[in-house]
């Protein structure tokens, strides 16, 4: 099966009507894939991270939904809508902070919720879903081409933990900028920061680099500092799991240190979010950061390397404040301060 799928994250197999996911758990040493036929295999490769980053999170939950749908024996419409929202409280609970996931859930109930019967919705849930994954694609290539203007010919670029195909569709939001800015034939190489403690950076970002042939390094996330103060840093650019309304940006831990370290060595900071990934509804304090495993961090490839017994801090996310941002990159442009207006305006065109 090696390679069968190439490197798209998320794909529907038709025939077999079945999601099949890179198992990320087993990268770099194996790529493998999990066959999902149900909403609650689903379910437990997001909450275990097989599928992970917050547009792949989004899509793989949107096919959940819709496979709790095919896979129903309803035969009216209301036991048909109370097994969709049961699905749809299971595949919300996975995890809380990337807004993707409930956005893309929301789509796909959408459908459910307007169809005239049940053999519609199962019919247009489905849709709604593989529409998703196709415009998951169209979007990233719509951003990186946007934010490849960012970019200069011979650019050293940082990036924290992984934004790129592994974390999407395919393509990639902060990656898919890598990207697009090698097709415009511009030589961009890469510093993948590790992103302890589940080391993102070092085994995603730097393994679909390597696959693609684009010079990538990993450096310890405590190394940033010295980097950047040597000039061995010449942009950074990261990907969101929620972006507020003013800018605000909740990322992977760690995000914010480098957001500061790049202010304090006036390195422009971009972030690269599709517009599925911005909460306009939400305050700073309203929105939940995922507190993960205790062996996370007291363990190194299941190895303890911390005494029993210690207290253990292991959030998931930061947020970086606007002041420290210095663009955000969409698929409609790339956004300038102040956000608040920046941001209004490309979700309220005049
Ligand atoms: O915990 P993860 O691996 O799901 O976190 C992923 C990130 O923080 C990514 O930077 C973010 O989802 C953007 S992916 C395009």
């Amino acid at each position: 099966m090696e390679y069968r799928y190439g490197l798209m994250t998320v794909q529907w197999d038709d025939e077999d009507r079945s999601l099949v996911l890179i198992d990320q758990r087993r990268l770099p040493n194996r790529l493998e894939y999990i066959r999902c036929r149900s909403h609650e295999q689903v379910a437990e490769c997001i909450r275990s991270m097989a599928v992970r980053g917050a547009p792949a999170i989004g899509v793989a939950a949107a096919f959940g939904l819709a496979l709790a749908a095919i896979n129903s024996r309803a035969r009216d419409r209301e036991s048909f809508m109370r097994e969709m929202d049961a699905a749809f409280r299971l595949l919300r609970s996975t995890r809380p902070t990337a807004i993707n996931l409930f956005w893309a859930l929301e789509r796909v109930m959408g459908k459910g919720r307007s169809a005239g019967s049940v053999e519609e919705a199962k019919v247009s849930m489905l849709s709604e879903a593989i529409t998703m994954l196709k415009e998951d694609l169209d979007v990233n290539r719509r951003l990186g081409d946007h934010g490849s203007s960012l970019l200069n010919d011979g650019d050293r670029v940082l990036t924290h933990c992984n934004a790129g195909a592994l974390a999407t569709v395919g393509y990639g939001t902060a990656l898919g900028v890598i990207r697009a800015a090698r097709e415009k034939g511009k030589r961009i190489s890469v510093i993948a920061a590790e992103t302890r403690p589940v080391m993102q950076g070092a085994r995603l970002t730097a393994f679909e680099l390597k696959h693609d042939g684009i010079d990538v390094s990993i450096a310890p996330d405590t190394s940033i500092g010295l980097l950047m103060a040597r000039g061995m840093i010449d942009k950074v650019i990261v990907g969101a799991d929620r972006v507020l309304r003013d800018g605000h940006v909740f990322n992977k831990i760690g995000t914010y240190q480098v957001a500061i370290l790049a202010r304090e060595h006036s390195i422009p900071f971009y972030v690269a979010a599709p517009l599925s990934s911005f909460d306009l509804k939400s305050r700073v304090d309203e929105v939940t950061i995922e507190e993960r495993a205790y062996d996370e961090v007291v363990k190194v490839s299941g190895k303890r390397v911390a005494p029993r017994g210690v207290r253990v801090f292991n959030p998931a996310f930061d947020i970086t404040p606007p002041h420290l941002i210095t663009a955000i990159v969409t698929e409609k442009g790339v956004l300038e301060q102040p956000y608040e207006q920046s941001i209004a305006r490309v979700f309220n065109p005049s």
